[in-house]
């Protein structure tokens, strides 16, 4: 348990928390490796974006654009597989601010607030992607 306060403490130094890890692979209680996993978990994951299919899946895009963006709900939504990623991105932006609100792009601004504009990003390189 010694090992564990020290730990528990580090967490307040990030360039410490490789120690952790170590600690934990060194045989803790199950309890607290689980409890430091998870801590470790959000701090190593946290600046690394998901990948753009990740999010499409994640953020509910894909109930209205389709499988692979390429069967949206209805022919009145558009078909995003392969358009370019400046302008996709360009449109969420736009979507996402309200400054287009044009068609039914009231319908996908209600999701818009669950993607940030790094998100959108990778969402749109992953829809030039794809073939
Ligand atoms: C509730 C349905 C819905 C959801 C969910 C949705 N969209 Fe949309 N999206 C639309 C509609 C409808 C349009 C077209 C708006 C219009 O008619 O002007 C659109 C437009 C777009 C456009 C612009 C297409 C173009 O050619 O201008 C992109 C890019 C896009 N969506 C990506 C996404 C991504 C990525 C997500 C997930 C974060 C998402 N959408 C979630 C319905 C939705």
């Amino acid at each position: 348990m010694l090992d564990s306060g020290r730990c528990l403490r580090s967490q307040a130094a990030p360039n410490l928390k490789l120690r952790c890890v170590v600690f934990f692979t060194k045989g803790m209680t199950m309890k607290f490796g689980l409890i430091l996993a998870a801590v470790a978990a959000v701090s190593f994951a946290a600046p690394v974006l998901a990948d753009g299919k990740a999010l499409y899946l994640e953020k509910t895009c894909v109930a209205c654009h389709g499988k692979d963006a390429k069967k949206p709900l209805t022919p009145e939504y558009p078909r995003l597989a392969g358009q370019n990623a400046k302008y996709a991105e360009r449109q969420m932006l736009d979507i996402k601010s309200g400054a287009r609100a044009n068609g039914n792009a009231a319908a996908m601004k209600g999701v818009m607030h669950l993607v940030s504009e790094a998100e959108i990003k990778e969402l749109a390189k992953y829809l030039s992607e794809i073939k």
